[in-house]
């Protein structure tokens, strides 16, 4: 049967990607299925969490029993991750958030037959960091991030998880075939005290893995 070593506890994750509006038809944003951050949401609600999700637009189904929060743009899921975080045990940031936004997205689609000069540029500017707003007010919560990358991967992960002020960072190497978009993933869990390597497995059973070691941190 299914543990219910999460009873009475409340978990806020933070799933798929965010778009960013050049105009109302157009967007930046990444390559997230929101899978991985679906599949822990899913696990913590069958392991009994009061589970939030607040998640960027995604082709998935909301797993039963998660409160599903829907959002668009960093700056909504800084401002729902925020009041989510404040009563939670465990908050995880499994969204690949966009680093930058457009400075002025217009007001109406873009036309053919701007000047080329208008089309030269789309002016960016950085977006909030939720993970490491939220990580730096940190009291009781377990603090959950993830490291995307394609070069020095724990060396990066290790720079996060001080940056960021989280317990632990689970560290994908996205440039093998593992990462956005796939079944399965390959991870470091990388915290203070030392590094777990994870072989590689489906996100579902690495959605297990992760919350047996936040679990862990949260009766230190
Ligand atoms: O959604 P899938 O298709 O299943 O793919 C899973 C995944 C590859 C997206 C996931 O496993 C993953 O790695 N998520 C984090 C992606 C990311 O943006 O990593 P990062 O190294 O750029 O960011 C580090 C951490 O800071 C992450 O926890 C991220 O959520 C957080 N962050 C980053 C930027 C920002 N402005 N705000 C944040 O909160």
């Amino acid at each position: 049967g299914v543990k219910r070593d999460l009873e009475g506890r409340s978990i806020m994750v933070t799933a798929g990607p965010t778009v960013e509006a050049i105009d109302p038809v157009r967007f930046i944003s990444n390559h997230s299925s929101g899978k991985m951050g679906y599949a822990i949401a899913r696990a913590a609600a069958r392991r009994g969490a009061d589970v939030t999700l607040v998640s960027g637009p995604t082709a998935l189904d909301a797993p039963d029993g998660v409160r599903m929060v829907p959002v668009q743009s960093a700056r909504e899921m800084l401002a729902e991750a925020e009041e989510a975080f404040t009563d939670c045990d465990i908050a995880v940031f499994a969204a690949a958030v966009s680093d930058m936004r457009p400075k002025n997205p217009a007001g109406r689609k873009l036309k053919k037959g701007v000047s080329d000069s208008e089309l030269a540029s789309i002016e960016l500017v950085e977006n909030p960091d939720i993970l490491a707003t939220l990580g730096a007010s940190k009291a009781h919560q377990v603090v959950v991030g993830f490291a995307a990358e394609t070069n020095d991967v724990i060396e990066n992960a290790q720079a996060k998880l001080h940056r960021k002020n989280a317990d632990m960072i689970v560290a994908n190497d996205v440039g093998s075939d593992v990462g956005f978009g796939t079944d399965d993933n390959k991870v470091w869990l990388v915290e203070e005290a030392g590094i777990i390597d994870v072989p590689r497995m489906s996100k579902p059973e690495l959605a297990d893995i992760i919350l047996d070691n936040a679990i862990r941190r949260l009766s230190e």
